[in-house]
């Protein structure tokens, strides 16, 4: 590809990415395009031809469509007033002369696909079009996307367009929404949907539902899809139907329609013809190894200088970076003189500290307490919550230390001065902002001003922003990469797919020819992935099992996905939620034979449905269903809050911008650790480990004055922290609604430190929780090699892992640890770590002891106090056969 290093026509662009409709339409296309748009607004539903045929796709000619289904026939046209602006913008939209074929296709056939590209129109008219046609009158119009920005962002531009308020237009996210009784469309995230068919399956209060951005094939949406398809069946039968519309960006629909387990009759695909303006291509000469993001300030620093007007959309990987480069372009293309100088307030932490450790209540502890294990909180039968707000999308922007305050000015270069006369209105955009924050995006930048906006992918298909011309593409993006062994996750950044980098590309050609800089060369480009595989083929999938059982889908590889996770995968889920007691035993089913050789479908038990109604994974949400036990509530809540939201504290490892900065972050880094240290504590809670870092970090952080402020000292990322806090309300409030003592449950964010039986109380539930994740460390006997010193084994690897460094436990090397993950750097490091007691494991984790038979010696013994005999068995860890303490049996 040397012919192309430096520009490409987009001809040759066409040839190599014919399976994208992309962005290489003529601009006289367009102007033919723009005549035909003369559509009649209103909906004409009663005389329907065959509009799956109507329209060119590139599909093969759907099957005949389904019986009509007279009753999903709406009644009547409801009328909308929208403001002459609005319909003037409507109608420049390409999907406006796709009304009347869509609505023929929903009119006649349960599932209808649209596909059309981003900006087509898709999220903004389709509903409304089903609102005007009647769509509303039995039922909700249910809009899902996988990001809570885009619900939030298209329920409001809706609502403005269709002139109504947010009482009929409304959202629903994981933590807040608008809906009211009179809502007659809703946005909600995919999670938030999920969640509605477990309390009610076949979705009764709504009409229609609609998935969009079934391209970004997010766990959530496969599962929505599949289940969604069997849905529409039943209510076909119950003679209230369903409709359902599945949109996509992207031409790659064959995994919906081809899939015969999914749809029976394979539903109309109607294509919207996207109106793009060529967008010609740059590729770097050379590929920047590290620093792609000071590329793309001198990226856009050049664009800005040098070329005519259009607004500037930079793709970055993470909420740190998209800061960081808005702060650098602000200094060097300013919109104000001066800047407000931050006033200086007087550390409060350590003060704050001090309270917290004054308020602890020193007990003398008395007999070992222990978690019982059969003492868990239940789902009370047939009482279902409906206000339980709960959902569990991932963000794929969440990591990263969150500057929202502006704090300090840092890393500006010598050599960047302020060049006052060219101002830049330079705006971020990420799934975390706030609402008012993302909403400045699509409004047009101050007179005389260039808009720039620095995003992360969220911008490449769920959002589109006017006026964008360039654009500046580092060809990353932040990815969740999970261990196949572990199975545990982390954040990385990796390369696009090639479709990825056409979409990004595609923005810059919305309202004008425009240009695209890839930050990169077409070499690295070619060796691109064409499409990323669907998320639900790339992750453990026991959280998600747990929900299909709970909707009682017991066997789940008969489940329609779209594209089934693999085997292993599934083996793997069960075998965990059998160990945390989700599932039920066979023998407990009384369906004994049947069951035998079928490892894949048992059904879940009731701790298990307990466990599906708190928003967290399986392992977290079995500490859950413990917490109630010796009032520790409040601190399991915390624990599992600040281990789910991921990286509570601000990455100080990394590469400092100048020597000056580098100095900060050492200082910061040795305080962040003594602040630690000092909430680890000593003694039992020493043994909760990295745990009770966690809880002290929470606990302090919530007596403290001014917390941006103490997060800023202490090294805690603020956003996280006000995360930490909502999702303590939320699971408080899941934890009650199948709790007996709900009413003396506290919701209060400031809690005391737990007492010494309590922290004991608490490594115990972490373990019951863990107990995938224990590791014992290598006997001396065992060192095989002097690089195995310190190390540890855990059952499924053969490596030695390690304590973290940043571990409060890195220094106390107890014998059992368990861990919330391993984290492969120059070594496999356990993160997140706590201390455990050999003697609990045959207690509370059965299902991972090996038992001998009961032992001679103690011979077998009366009991008076319980009236039982009591005998001793011995047992071994399985896997990796770890003789474990003997305990009592009956
Ligand atoms: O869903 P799809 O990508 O097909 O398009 P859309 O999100 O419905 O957007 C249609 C048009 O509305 C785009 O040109 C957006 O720029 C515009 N829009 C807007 O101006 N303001 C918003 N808040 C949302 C969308
Ligand atoms: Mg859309």
């Amino acid at each position: 590809g040397a012919h192309r290093k430096r520009q490409r026509l987009p001809s040759e662009e066409e040839s190599e990415s014919s399976s994208e409709e992309s962005w290489e339409a003529p601009a006289a296309d367009t102007g033919d395009k723009a005549e035909a748009r003369e559509v009649p607004a209103q909906p004409m539903v009663e005389d329907s031809k065959a509009a799956s045929c109507s329209q060119p796709t590139s599909l093969p000619a759907p099957p005949p469509p389904a019986p009509r289904q007279p009753t999903a026939e709406p009644a009547t046209f409801v009328p909308v007033d929208r403001s002459p602006e609005i319909q003037e913008a409507r109608l420049k939209l390409p999907i406006l002369s796709e009304e009347q074929v869509i609505m023929e296709a929903v009119a006649e056939n349960p599932t209808v696909i649209i596909c059309g590209e981003t900006g087509s129109g898709k999220t903004t008219q389709v509903p409304q079009f089903l609102y005007e046609a009647g769509y509303s009158s039995n039922g909700l119009i249910g809009i899902t996307e996988p990001r809570r920005v885009a619900a939030v962002a298209m329920s409001q531009r809706v609502a403005k367009e269709m002139n109504l308020s947010q009482r009929v237009v409304s959202y629903q996210i994981r933590y807040e929404g608008n809906v009211t009784e009179d809502t007659k469309i809703k946005f909600m995230t995919d999670g938030v949907l999920l969640r509605e068919i477990q309390k009610d399956f076949l979705l009764s209060k709504y009409q229609v539902v609609i998935i969009d951005e079934a391209h970004e094939r997010s766990v959530y949406t496969d599962i929505l899809i599949g289940l969604l398809s069997r849905i529409v069946a039943l209510r076909a039968k119950k003679q209230q139907p369903l409709k359902l519309l599945i949109m996509s960006a992207t031409l790659r629909v064959e995994d919906f329609t081809q899939n015969t387990r999914l749809f029976s009759v394979s539903p109309p695909v109607v294509k919207v013809d996207a109106r793009q303006f060529p967008v010609t291509v740059h590729f770097n000469k050379r590929t920047p190894l590290q620093d792609y993001s000071g590329e793309c300030f001198r990226k856009v620093c050049k664009i800005h200088r040098m070329l005519p007007p259009g607004g500037i959309l930079v793709f970055l990987t993470g909420q740190a970076e998209v800061h960081s480069l808005c702060r650098r372009l602000r200094k060097a293309f300013p919109c104000y003189r001066g800047s407000a100088r931050e006033t200086e307030e007087k550390e409060d932490s350590v003060e704050e500290m001090r309270k917290f450790k004054k308020s602890r209540n020193k007990k003398v502890p008395t007999a070992l307490p222990r978690i019982d294990l059969d003492n868990y909180s239940v789902m009370p039968v047939d009482e279902g919550d409906e206000d339980r707000e709960s959902e569990m999308d991932e963000e794929d922007d969440v990591m990263g230390s969150d500057l929202d305050l502006d704090l300090g000015d840092g890393e500006v270069e010598e050599e960047e001065k302020p060049d006052a006369s060219l101002p830049l209105h330079v705006l971020p955009l990420y799934s975390l902002l706030a609402p008012e924050k993302q909403a400045q995006v699509f409004r047009p930048p101050p007179e005389g001003r260039r808009l720039c906006v620095v995003a992360t992918n969220v911008a490449e298909t769920s959002l589109t922003i006017p006026g964008i011309k360039y654009v500046v593409d580092c060809g990353k993006v932040k990815k969740r990469f999970y261990d196949k062994v572990t199975g545990v996750s982390s954040f990385q950044v990796t390369w696009v797919s090639q479709a990825s980098a056409d979409q990004r590309a595609g923005r810059a050609g919305r309202t004008e020819p425009g240009h695209c800089y890839r930050l990169y060369s077409s070499a690295v480009f070619s060796d691109f992935e064409k499409f990323s595989p669907p998320e639900i083929t790339r992750r453990p999938v026991e959280d998600l099992v747990l929900q299909m059982k709970a909707l009682n889908i017991e066997k789940v590889v008969n489940f329609p996905f779209p594209s089934p996770p693999p085997m292993e995968a599934l083996v793997a889920a069960e075998e965990l939620l059998m160990a945390l007691g989700a599932l039920q035993e066979p023998q407990q089913t009384g369906r004994l034979k049947q069951l035998q050789g079928e490892k894949l479908s048992r059904p879940i038990s009731p701790l298990g449905r307990t466990m599906a109604a708190f928003p967290v994974a399986p392992r977290y949400a079995k500490m859950l269903a413990l917490a109630q036990q010796h009032e520790c509530l409040p601190y399991i809540v915390t624990i599992v809050a600040a281990m789910t939201i991921r990286e509570l504290f601000e990455e100080l490892d990394r590469p400092a911008a100048s020597e000056g900065e580098e100095a900060q972050l050492k200082g910061k880094k040795a305080r962040v650790s003594q602040m630690q240290r000092l909430w680890a504590g000593q003694g039992a809670s020493l043994k909760l480990g990295d745990m009770m870092v966690l809880l002290g970090a929470v606990g302090a952080c919530e007596y403290s004055a001014c917390i941006p402020r103490f997060c800023e000292t202490n090294g805690l990322r603020y956003k996280a922290m006000m995360e930490v806090r909502r999702l303590r309300g939320q699971l408080t409030t899941a934890v009650a609604s199948v709790s007996e003592h709900a009413t003396s449950l506290c919701v209060d964010p400031k809690m005391k430190p737990p007492s010494e039986d309590q922290v004991t109380f608490l490594r115990q539930v972490v373990l019951a929780g863990l107990g995938d994740h224990v590791a014992r460390r290598i006997q001396s006997e065992e060192l095989l090699d002097a690089k195995w010193k310190n190390g540890y084994k855990t059952p499924l690897l053969d490596e030695p892992v390690f304590i973290h460094p940043s571990s409060v436990l890195f220094r106390e090397l107890p014998e059992f640890v368990v861990y919330q993950e391993i984290v492969e750097t120059t070594k496999m490091y356990m993160r997140g770590v706590s201390a455990v007691e050999a003697t609990w494991i045959p207690v509370l984790l059965p299902s991972y002891c090996h038992f001998e038979k009961p032992l001679e010696d103690p011979p077998p013994a009366y009991c008076p106090q319980t009236g039982r005999v009591v005998c001793h068995r011995a047992s071994s860890f399985y896997r990796v056969g770890w003789q474990l303490p003997a305990v009592q049996v009956d």
